[in-house]
């Protein structure tokens, strides 16, 4: 190797040896006839010395070096003179005093600079991803991406699970967002689907007698993207045969447990809290709630349904609800402030939002309307002091937790409400089986259509019936979902009738799996992690592409390779395709 030392890792018991550094030039500076150069490799930054009394030649050479050259450097390693030391580097105490310099390769002037995280734009970033990539903060983030997925590895290997890859070139799936279709070149006129997940395979793996499966698997979907979504993922997926919920969530405790303290060293209490997701949704308004600070959702609807106020009376007696939250000292809110929040309420559907400051008074143009006992019976239910501020939500109940639960957020952010340092981690139980779609105009599964019911639940009313489904919550974020499956071909044809799936449809659509069931199928769940979701928030990384290597933009763009990008007429043509988009000019 050209190197025989980590830049990183010297210290001052290696003062006096001497060392061949190779690396890249982060820094240089010329000071009163010296050189100082800033190496750095993976492991770290080691200061490097160039003095023209130690080789004319070296000197010259060190003037034409500039930021992100590649270079290799023999030299001594010795303690900085006293009062020179920088204790904010693992390698403060020490400097290289460089005998021979070796330039490996020259770099252009950078795009942007490399040793601040200045605000460069992300777009100039992504396309020069691998200087992006060189940046110590990104690094340590794919450092901690590895130590955890060994981890993982490490851990569900212990306990009897078999990795085993799954076909990315597949039929499509059911998680329920737009699938990334291929064209068959052999096949005209027919498609493989890239998976959603390996949803399907890991539970044929079940009929086949694995009994413990996992996969770190890429998965993909077309769908609209937020900030913690990538059309490109990865999943740390699992399934078990002969289990129960309590089982899986059991091994689960135990893998976050391994992970954080193998990887972190963190010590988690378990078992982690349980909620169901009724209560969720009414104390929290998500159903991936954030535990670390209070501001719940308060029912008030009993207190104000015979008011003067017909926005709240008229919304209960038409089976709506009013809640508020209690936004603690902000009852010196301006009436822009005011406006501004409920501005963003109508934007989340919100018909209005009602506020009131305590102070000596109650300052609200809502006020009036109330009688003594019902302002009272407001104070005392909310526990709001002088110095507060209510805001209050009258609709039916989805919208009230939508809004309501989006302001909590934003103003618990807003006003540093929210302790960083907790890992607030929490089941989510008990998911409703289906759903109403409102586009779709008929009942969809909540979490997919193989999820099984509690089993009593399902007979009495299906539509109400409660899933054997879980979501494990960290800080407010949805880190993994899964579920018992139905192993039954009668409960399934149920339920797929109850979704008005067709016994054409589900034949033509998951035929296979439903064969396979006819063959022993064990009774069996798991459980999927988004890995991506889980790095970057334990790395604490601003963006979830901060832990991708090679992520899409917001528009699913590879601005690095231009992908996707268009191809040849004469690739269409083996595909048997054409596109109905005329050529871009
Ligand atoms: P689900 O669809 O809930 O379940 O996905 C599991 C986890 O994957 C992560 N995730 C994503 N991460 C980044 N970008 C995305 N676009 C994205 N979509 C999902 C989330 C989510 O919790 N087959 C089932 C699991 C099972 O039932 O075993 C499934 O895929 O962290
Ligand atoms: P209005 O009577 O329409 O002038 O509304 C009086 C106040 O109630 C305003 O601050 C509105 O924003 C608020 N408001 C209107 N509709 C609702 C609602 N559905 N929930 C909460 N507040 C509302």
């Amino acid at each position: 190797m050209t190197k025989d030392t980590d830049c990183g890792l010297l210290r001052k018991t290696d003062a006096g040896k001497t060392v061949t550094l190779s690396g890249w030039v982060h820094r240089r500076r010329d000071h009163g006839g010296l050189i100082f150069v800033d190496l750095r490799d993976r492991s770290g930054i080691v200061q490097v010395v160039f003095d023209p009394e130690t080789s004319k030649e070296n000197f010259s050479q060190a003037e034409k070096l500039r930021s992100e050259f590649c270079v290799q450097i023999k030299g001594e390693v010795s303690i900085r003179p006293e009062g020179l030391q920088n204790k904010d580097l693992g390698t403060g105490e020490i400097e290289v005093k460089a005998k021979e310099l070796t330039i490996l390769s020259t770099s252009q002037a950078l795009p942007f600079a490399l040793d601040t995280r200045t605000d460069v734009d992300e777009s100039v970033r992504l396309s020069y991803r691998y200087l992006d990539l060189r940046r110590p903060e990104l690094q340590n983030n794919f450092i901690l991406r590895h130590r955890i997925t060994k981890a993982v590895r490490d851990f569900l290997d212990a306990e009897g699970f078999l990795e085993v890859e799954t076909p990315m070139l597949t039929k499509s799936t059911p998680e329920g967002a737009r699938d990334y279709l291929v064209p068959s070149r052999v096949n005209p006129g027919t498609f493989y689907a890239l998976p959603q997940s390996p949803q399907i395979f890991k539970q044929l793996l079940m009929v086949s007698g694995f009994e413990k499966y996992f996969q770190i698997a890429k998965c993909f979907r077309d769908e609209d993207l937020r900030k913690d979504r990538q059309p490109e993922f990865t999943q740390i997926d699992m399934e078990m045969s002969f289990v129960d919920e309590k089982d899986i969530q059991d091994l689960v405790e135990k893998m976050f447990v391994y992970l954080f303290d193998t990887v972190l060293d963190i010590q988690l209490t378990t078992p982690f809290p349980r909620m169901t997701y009724k209560e969720a949704m009414s104390r929290y308004g998500s159903d991936k709630p954030d535990t670390r600070f209070g501001m719940e959702l308060i029912d008030l609807s009993d207190i104000v349904k015979d008011c003067n106020f017909k926005v709240f009376s008229g919304t209960v007696a038409n089976g709506g609800q009013v809640k508020a939250i209690c936004v603690e000292g902000c009852a010196d809110y301006t009436r822009k402030q005011l406006d501004d929040l409920t501005l963003l309420a109508q934007e989340l559907g919100a018909k209005g939002l009602a506020w009131m400051l305590i102070k000596e008074e109650i300052k609200s143009p809502i006020a009036k309307f109330f009688t003594e006992e019902e302002l009272d019976a407001i104070i005392e239910r909310t526990g709001a002091k002088q110095g507060d501020l209510l805001l209050f939500v009258a609709d039916q109940k989805e919208t009230v937790a939508a809004v309501l639960g989006r302001l909590r957020l934003d103003l618990a952010a807003e006003l540093g409400l929210i302790p960083e340092d907790k890992m607030n981690f929490l089941w989510v139980v008990d998911f409703p089986l289906l759903e109403w779609s409102k586009e779709d105009n008929r009942f969809v599964a909540v979490h997919h259509p193989f999820t099984a019911p509690k089993d009593e639940d399902f007979d009495k009313d299906p539509h109400n019936a409660v899933a054997k489904a879980y979501d494990l919550v960290l800080n407010g974020v949805e880190l993994g979902g899964g579920s018992i499956r139905i192993h039954d071909a009668k409960m399934q044809s149920k339920l797929f009738s109850v979704l008005g799936i067709s016994e054409e449809e589900a034949e033509e659509k998951f035929g296979f799996l439903l064969k396979a069931f006819k063959f022993g199928p064990p009774p069996h769940g798991g459980i999927a992690f988004g890995l991506d979701r889980m790095i970057w928030l334990l790395a604490g990384a601003e963006s979830i592409r901060d832990v991708i290597a090679f992520p899409k933009t917001q528009k699913a763009v590879c601005l690095l390779t231009d992908a996707p990008s268009a191809v040849s007429p004469k690739q269409l043509k083996e595909l048997h395709i054409s596109s109905t988009v005329k050529k871009k000019v």
